[in-house]
């Protein structure tokens, strides 16, 4: 992906341009490019339902008690730090992003009482440097995808989490298998690192979307060592 493809100006940026990220620094340019635009032209313009799935599958499974905080792993705009802050009001939810202009976006969400739906907003470059925290949960929505985070990202993120804490984390369903995300968790699954996880097959974009039929994996494990 060239700057003159992706370049500030450029309002047609679509999926087409996030399944050509490459890089992180593509990724850096491409979502510094789209973040303004992102909830209207991608969220609304394709009835991009996915996240809203990851919130609700992070509800119905994860216990509502016990819980300290909860980390969105490539938060982008805050849409799955948003439904989940509507569904469980209580939860304390941190954000991860490369691109400072979509965080910058995320941090103007809310909640029903007005206050942040984020409690952190972190920029970090998560195939390099892991933030030293730990947290009770992690949720994603879109990041494991085409040029984004893969398996061997997916596999040190597992230490963000406490011992017996939970994720519920979408994977596009066609890299699941063949880019090595399947291995990973089967791996991470023999060695009891992570509980056997339950997989959900979601649709991605709604009907009346010109990517209807897309599909993801939400997979909810537990860390176990
Ligand atoms: C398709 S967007 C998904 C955003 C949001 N979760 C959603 O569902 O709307 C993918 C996000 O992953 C972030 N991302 C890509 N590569 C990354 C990296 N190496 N480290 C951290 N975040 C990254 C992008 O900046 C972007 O915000």
């Amino acid at each position: 992906m060239s700057d003159q493809e992706v370049g500030p100006n450029n309002n047609g940026i679509d999926l087409s341009d996030a399944y050509a990220v490459r890089t992180p620094e593509d990724s850096r340019r491409l979502y510094a490019a789209w973040a303004e635009t992102y909830n209207k032209t991608f969220i609304e313009a394709n009835s991009y339902v996915y996240p809203r799935r990851v919130a609700e599958l992070f509800a119905e499974n994860a216990p509502a008690s016990g819980f300290q905080d909860v980390i969105d792993i490539g938060c982008g705009t805050g849409a799955v730090g948003s439904y989940l802050a509507s569904l469980r009001p209580d939860s304390i939810i941190d954000g991860f992003d490369i691109s400072k202009e979509m965080l910058a976006q995320a941090s103007q969400t809310r909640r029903f009482d007005n206050s942040p739906v984020y409690r952190n907003l972190l920029e970090v470059d998560l195939t390099s440097a892991l933030p030293n925290h730990l947290y009770s949960a992690m949720t994603s929505a879109g990041t494991f995808t085409h040029g984004h985070l893969g398996p061997d990202t997916f596999f040190r993120l597992f230490s963000l989490v406490r011992i017996s804490g939970w994720f519920v984390i979408g994977i596009n369903a066609e890299h699941y298998e063949s880019r090595g995300f399947a291995e990973i968790i089967q791996s991470a699954t023999v060695s009891e690192i992570i509980s056997q996880p339950e997989v959900h097959v979601v649709d991605v974009y709604g009907p009346g979307s010109p990517h209807f039929g897309d599909k993801a994996n939400i997979c909810i494990f537990r860390r176990q060592r």
